[in-house]
């Protein structure tokens, strides 16, 4: 098992927050690309599942979008509620494992997943049937993407 599988009880959040910090400026272009595919339409509510340290969160809130972060480790959830903090973006994270999400059907008009593929998300196929059961609305229009841009992982 991978340290992102478990961050909190892994003991190295810190650790894991840098590399995610190093990365991601590595992964621009594709997280643009990612972020087109979804076609979530301004002021629709797009979920990110395994947040991370909130990256996407404000590139999504910054692109109109109303997005809301799941991750199962809180030294993330923190990270994230800093950086949207820091930009004066809203915060709105859940703290929930991405196999027992607390949210009704189609409460999102996208999903997407990045790189928590490596976790125990890892046991769900790549559109996991909660997931498309959360936002597959064809009312809504919804969408999924997910992706693993960028160079392999090296945890
Ligand atoms: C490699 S990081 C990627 C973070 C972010 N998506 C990014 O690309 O920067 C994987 C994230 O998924 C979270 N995660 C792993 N397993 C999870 C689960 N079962 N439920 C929710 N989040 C999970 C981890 O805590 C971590 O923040």
């Amino acid at each position: 098992m991978n340290a992102f599988a478990d961050v909190d009880r892994s003991g190295r959040g810190p650790e894991l927050l840098r590399y995610l910090d190093d990365v991601h400026r590595g992964l621009i272009e594709p997280k643009n690309v990612m972020r087109a595919g979804l076609a979530v339409k301004p002021g629709h509510r797009v979920l990110d599942l395994g947040c991370g340290a909130g990256h996407e969160l404000v590139e999504l809130e910054r692109a109109g979008r109303s997005a809301f972060g799941v991750d199962s480790g809180s030294v993330m959830l923190e990270a994230s509620r800093l950086r949207l903090g820091a930009h004066g973006l809203p915060v709105r994270l859940v703290h929930a494992d991405a196999h027992d999400l607390p949210f009704a059907d189609a409460s999102f008009a996208g999903c997407r997943i990045e790189r928590a593929s490596g976790s125990r998300t890892a046991s769900l196929p790549p559109c996991a049937p909660r997931r498309h059961e959360l936002v597959r609305s064809p009312s809504a229009g919804a969408g999924a993407a997910s992706g693993r841009p960028g160079p392999p992982s090296r945890w």
